[in-house]
Formats: structure tokens, C-alpha cells, sequence
């Protein structure tokens, strides 16, 4: 172990956590919804997030946890994990293999590490702060794209049909009449903000981000020389964002049109 040990207890609880996706995955098992009937929640969600926290409190029982699926006493410590057990849960309802779990660890609300696994496809994403982003041990960077023209996108919908939605409707036509690739959406933010850290993507907007789901994703981002903003271009706390993620060239071009 390294002297804190953060970075190995968090690849570790996300390794277990993968395996718990892997057993349930493509299996019949029981869906229930949360706050409106398209946000789901599985037995692998639930099951992920209490091996995660049963893993890192072995090591770190003093520490607090923001999890997606469970709410934690609060103690007086300084280090507080924020976790998404399964990101990407619609995908896994419907066995489509787009999905990860992701941890990231905060110091008085500042990013020391980010941990994203994809456990079909054994990619496991991570940066600490101020070492750079790795993809299984190989140092990942952003692509090198300096024009919206060629990029391509990735966005997200949040769980609304409301005016958010229709806005980001628009923004994508925006995008496409500025003669991008294409955009994607692929159901799991934490994933996007991993492949525009490798550079798979240019970019990513999504309206409203929970910190589970973009904490570990924008240290990886900004360790692999992207940049992560509001829409505004302003600094995103550890709080519900709008998240604009891209490999930096591009970022002032994506907030003309996003602002
Ligand atoms: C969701 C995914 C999705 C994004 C949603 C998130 P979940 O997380 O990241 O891509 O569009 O806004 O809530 O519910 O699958 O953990
Ligand atoms: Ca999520
Ligand atoms: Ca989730």
C-alpha cells in the first residue's frame, strides 16, 4: 500500500463492486424507481454501495461518505468519499454494457483521487491529484482537437421532461450545425467524463450532475489536461452542477454555446 492507502482501498472497493455488477448483470432481477419512473434503482446498486462503504470503513472508520443509495451519520473528519455504486443503472435495467462505478475521495471538499471502473470492459480509470490520469497504468491525455468542427460530443439528460431537456435538444442541433462529428449519449457520466479524459470525445455537457456522478470523472479530466466548468465557465463545487467537461482547446467554443 502507498502511505495513505486511499488510492488502494478505493481501486479495491471498486473491484469488488464490479463484481457485484457482473453477477446480476444481464440476470433477471428486481427494478424499482426513485423520484420519477425513468430514474431506476437495481439490487446491484444497493448491493455495490454497501461493499463499498463495508470496504472503506475497514480501513477508514472515521471517514464521512456521500453515497448515492444510502445516507451516513456524519463525523468529524476532514475526508469525505463520494460514491456511485453503479453509473448507468438504466443501461444495466435494460443489459445494455455501458456502466461503471465510480469513488472519488475529498479533503475538506478539495479532489485528492478519482477511481472509475468498468468491469466488462476491465478499464479501470483513476488520477490523484497532481499525478495525472491513468488507464490501467498507461498515462491517459485529452484529445488535441482545437475546433468544435471534428469533434465529437458527448451529453447527457438528466431524469426530467422538462425545459432543461428541450434546451439540451437544442443545443445539440447548435452543435451539429457548427459541423461537429456527432454527439453521443451513452447513459453513464461518469464513463463520458473518463473518455473525454482519454481522449475518445472532445466534450461533454450534461444540465444537472449529482456529485457522485462527476467527482472521480473531473479530477480524471482536468489530471489528463482537460478542463471541467459550469456552463458559465465557473468553478463546480462538490454539489448538484451543470457540468461542461472537454479537453480545454475546445471549452470556451462549447460555453458560446452552452452559456
Ligand atoms: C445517471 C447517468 C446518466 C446521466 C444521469 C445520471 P445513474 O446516473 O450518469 O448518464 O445522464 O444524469 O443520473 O442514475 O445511472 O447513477
Ligand atoms: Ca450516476
Ligand atoms: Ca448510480
Amino acid at each position: 500500500m502507498g502511505s495513505s492507502g486511499y488510492f488502494e482501498t478505493a481501486v479495491l472497493a471498486v473491484k469488488e463492486a464490479g463484481k457485484i455488477h457482473k453477477k446480476y448483470f444481464n440476470q433477471k432481477f428486481e427494478i424499482n424507481t426513485k423520484g420519477t419512473p425513468f430514474d431506476l434503482v437495481t439490487v446491484a446498486d444497493i448491493e455495490a454501495e454497501k461493499k463499498i462503504v463495508e470496504v472503506i470503513r475497514g480501513y477508514f472508520p472515521e471517514h464521512n461518505f456521500l453515497g448515492e443509495e444510502n445516507n451516513y451519520d456524519k463525523t468529524d473528519s476532514e475526508y469525505k468519499w463520494i460514491i456511485d455504486p453503479l453509473d448507468g443503472t438504466n443501461n444495466f435495467a435494460h443489459s445494455l454494457p455501458i456502466f461503471c462505478v465510480s469513488i472519488a475521495l475529498a479533503k475538506n471538499d478539495k479532489l485528492l483521487l478519482g477511481v472509475i471502473y468498468d468491469p466488462l470492459r476491465e478499464e479501470l480509470f483513476y488520477a490523484e491529484k497532481n499525478k495525472g490520469a491513468f488507464l490501467n497504468g498507461q498515462k491517459i491525455s485529452v484529445s488535441n482537437i482545437d475546433k468544435l468542427a471534428g469533434s465529437l460530443l458527448i451529453t447527457g439528460f438528466y431524469y426530467d421532461r422538462g425545459k432543461d431537456m428541450m434546451e439540451t435538444l437544442d443545443k445539440i442541433r447548435q452543435f451539429l450545425q457548427l459541423n461537429i462529428t456527432g454527439v453521443r449519449r451513452l447513459g453513464s457520466a461518469a464513463l463520458d467524463l473518463c473518455y473525454v479524459a482519454c481522449g475518445r470525445a472532445s466534450g461533454f455537457w450534461e444540465y444537472v450532475l449529482s456529485p457522485w456522478d462527476f467527482a472521480a470523472g473531473k479530477l480524471i479530466v482536468e489530471e489528463a489536461g482537460g478542463n471541467v466548468t459550469g456552463r458559465f465557465g465557473e468553478t463546480v463545487l462538490l454539489e448538484k452542477s451543470y457540468i461542461v467537461a472537454s479537453n480545454g482547446k475546445i471549452h470556451k467554443d462549447m460555453l458560446d454555446v452552452l452559456k
